[in-house]
């Protein structure tokens, strides 16, 4: 029996840690069906790794299976009914309401285990702490797994909690193992309609700011040895599949990222590990099983083979419906979200309306904000305005209640286009939230920008003292962990840029931290 930790990498996000007779299974995605209506399908290929998975289960003592999050890649229904059978300890964050674990009653879960953020609790062989990050956009969380000789594996998934980093260094370090996503996973820039110069030149500062942010992380954290982890899916739908081959994009591989943290110096250990790759946690950590063998120039051709066996129709293209009925459905669906809106009223004004057209009716949605109401135009009137552009048919499953809206913004099979191009968090949480989450979500975002909280930063050389508002205004960083460049306070979150010079202004949108100058000071 291993009483060293043996961590194994299961593909995307997926994790198990054994020590002892214990195994801890993490955000196990091995389903067949791929995630977001099969837009996204596990890169490099896992599927043979349920089966190992359940070897493992059967020759262990204790099991529990720790899930991050419930977006599909993480929370993979089709796995978990499969481990369910097997009766292991749920154990998971505590998020505010109790949907979370709702989802996996319903699958038949009897013992599930909630951790509230930064508490240990013990499960055998290991104690587990969990970090939970529940800003109301979204919300995902963090463990740290520590075995009885010490060794620890942090595991951020793609929880942004980098702007804990340092206390999590001054409480934990030393890591042994740290495992974390380094890639994008939104809709911007890939669904926005932008020219091909500037969806370039938005990609590529995208991915350098993920890969600053991410090695940053990694130099705060100082492990022995950084696992890149739940890096970009593969994209098998012929609609979307030039997503897998893009220069510059937002999805980098992880021989990229491994690149890019050699060239800038990095100096933790990279262990790329393919699915089923595992590490022997001891002072000299051991790699074992199948080495990592994709690089760019098999890329496409591995593709293609997945593709050829994988391909089918997205579930929401075999459903016939009618189009006005659905849409009147959508439009009584999004006014009570804007009902919620009416009760905040002036403290969150939005920055524009938003516009839906449909593939199949000649008309738009518009939800007006200023109105409070959801009605149906024939044109766009105004200069500022948010337009998505889909088909019906990909949306029935969302107003029927069978897919998140989250989800569905991950499907990625529809266009946006945003009049001025710039971020606004109230339109992402009027877009992303479920109705239940969205008041949450908007009390959240007052809080975040209404500079109760102030701190003072200071310029390195100058000396310059600045005030400012303690929380980002995106989704609350803490900016007391802000990093600094010149003038540019960078929040550690997801690198919101703030010039410190023009009043703290975010550089690409119109939000702003309130940057006060106090003083000047000038060394000898
Ligand atoms: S919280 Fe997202 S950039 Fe600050």
């Amino acid at each position: 029996m291993m009483r060293n930790m043996k961590v194994t990498y299961l593909g995307h996000a997926g994790f198990v840690v054994e020590c002892a007779g214990t195994l801890l299974i993490m955000d196990p995605w091995l389903g067949r069906n791929g995630a977001f209506d099969r837009a996204w399908f596990q890169f490099p290929r896992n599927h043979h790794l349920l089966d190992e998975l359940l070897t493992k289960i059967a020759g262990a003592r204790h099991v529990g299976l720790y899930i991050s999050h419930e977006h599909e890649d993480h929370f993979c229904r089709d796995t978990l009914e499969t481990l369910s059978r097997h009766s292991p300890t749920v154990i998971i964050p505590r998020y505010r309401g109790k949907d979370f674990v709702d989802r996996f009653r319903m699958l038949g879960y009897l013992e599930i285990r909630e951790i509230p953020d930064g508490e240990a609790s013990r499960f055998f062989d290991l104690d587990v702490r969990i970090f939970i990050d529940e800003a109301g956009i979204n919300r995902d969380s963090a463990i740290l797994v520590t075995a009885a000789d010490g060794r620890k594996f942090l595991n951020f998934n793609d929880c942004k909690i980098f702007d804990r980093c340092p206390q999590l260094h001054a409480q934990y370090a030393p890591f042994d193992v740290f495992a974390c996503q380094y890639t994008g996973a939104t809709m911007h820039p890939i669904c926005y309609e932008y020219d091909s110069n500037t969806y370039r030149s938005v990609s590529r500062k995208k991915r350098q700011a993920k890969f600053f942010g991410v090695k940053t992380a990694i130099e705060r954290l100082q492990p022995a040895v950084y696992v890149p982890s739940a890096g970009p899916a593969a994209f098998l739908d012929p609609q979307l599949f030039h997503l897998n081959f893009e220069a510059d994009s937002v999805f980098p591989r992880s021989w990229e990222f491994k690149t890019y943290l050699e060239q800038h110096r990095c100096q933790a250990r990279v262990l790329q590990l393919p699915p089923g790759g595992w590490l022997d946690v001891q002072s000299d950590i051991q790699q074992g099983g199948p080495r990592f063998d994709l690089d760019s120039e098999r890329l496409h051709s591995y593709l293609i083979d997945y593709q050829a066996e994988f391909i089918s129709a997205p579930a929401s293209q075999n459903r016939s419906f009618d189009a006005e009925p659905l849409r009147h459905r959508l439009v009584e669906h999004l006014q009570r979200k804007l009902d919620v809106y009416a009760e905040f009223g002036a403290p969150l004004k939005m920055r524009s309306n938003i516009y839906f057209a449909f593939e199949e009716l000649p008309d738009f949605l518009k939800v007006d904000f200023s109105e409070c109401r959801v009605r149906i135009v024939d044109r766009i009137d105004e200069a500022a305005y948010y337009l998505h552009r889909t088909a019906l048919k990909q949306l029935q499953k969302v107003i029927a209640g069978e897919m998140d809206w989250e989800a569905y913004f991950l499907t990625f099979r529809f266009r946006n286009r945003r009049e001025p191009d710039e971020y606004d968090s109230g339109i992402n949480l009027f877009l992303f939230a479920e109705l239940e989450a969205y008041r949450f979500g908007l009390e959240q975002l007052i809080r975040f920008r209404d500079g109760s909280e102030r701190i003072t930063v200071t310029l390195a050389g100058c000396g310059t003292k600045y005030e400012i508002n303690r929380l980002c205004p995106h989704q609350g960083g803490d900016l007391h962990y802000a990093l600094l460049e010149g003038n540019t306070l960078i929040c550690p979150r997801h690198y919101w840029r703030f010039d410190l010079a023009n009043g703290g202004k975010c550089t690409a949108n119109d939000d702003s931290i309130d940057a006060v100058r106090l003083d000047e000071f000038v060394e000898d």
